[in-house]
């Protein structure tokens, strides 16, 4: 789990991890612009996991409980360390501090244009539920997806 002095670093991570959403994405992702103060406060919603190879953080994934359900947000492997299995470590350690919190059941979010991103969760265990829009929009931009940790 982070601690406040790595709010920074991580913060810096998700923004390095999304940057290839720039000028890709409607609305753009608010992952770009992400900032130190933005992680210190998730880090008082819940555990912020982070990866780390030698010291340095790899991957992240923040984790917040809400009544009846978890989500785990701004999942984040840089580039370089993509394809070796940290983001469904990452998802995994998700899971056991959903259960640690209590909740049975774990969402994310993801654009309904990232099929990539749909296919990583769905590979998982993740099913997908409620279409929803961003403020503004007036047809479906994103997709929730749920896992039953039961
Ligand atoms: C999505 C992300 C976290 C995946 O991280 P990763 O460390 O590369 O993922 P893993 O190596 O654990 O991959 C796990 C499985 O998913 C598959 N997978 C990972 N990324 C994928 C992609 N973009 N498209 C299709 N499959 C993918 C892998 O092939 C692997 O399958 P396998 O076990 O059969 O080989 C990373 O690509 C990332 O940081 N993307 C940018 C930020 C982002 O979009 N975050 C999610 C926001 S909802």
């Amino acid at each position: 789990m982070a601690g406040s002095t790595e709010a920074e670093a991580v913060a810096d991570l998700i923004r390095r991890a999304f940057a290839q959403y720039r000028d890709r994405l409607t609305p753009p992702a608010t992952a770009l612009s992400v900032t130190a103060e933005d992680i210190a406060a998730a880090m008082t919603q819940g555990p912020v996991l982070v990866a780390l190879v030698e010291g340095v953080p790899v991957g992240c994934v923040t984790v917040t409980g809400f009544d009846d359900f978890a989500y785990a947000g701004r999942l984040s492997v840089l580039p370089d360390w993509r394809g070796r299995g940290i983001g469904q470590a990452l998802m995994q350690a998700a899971e056991e501090a959903a259960r640690g919190l209590g909740r049975s059941r774990l969402r994310v979010e993801t654009r309904l244009a990232n099929t990539a991103n749909r296919a990583f969760y769905r590979a998982l265990g993740y099913v997908e539920g409620a279409e929803r829009s961003h403020p503004g929009f007036t047809v479906p931009t994103y997709v929730q997806m749920e896992k039953s940790l039961i």
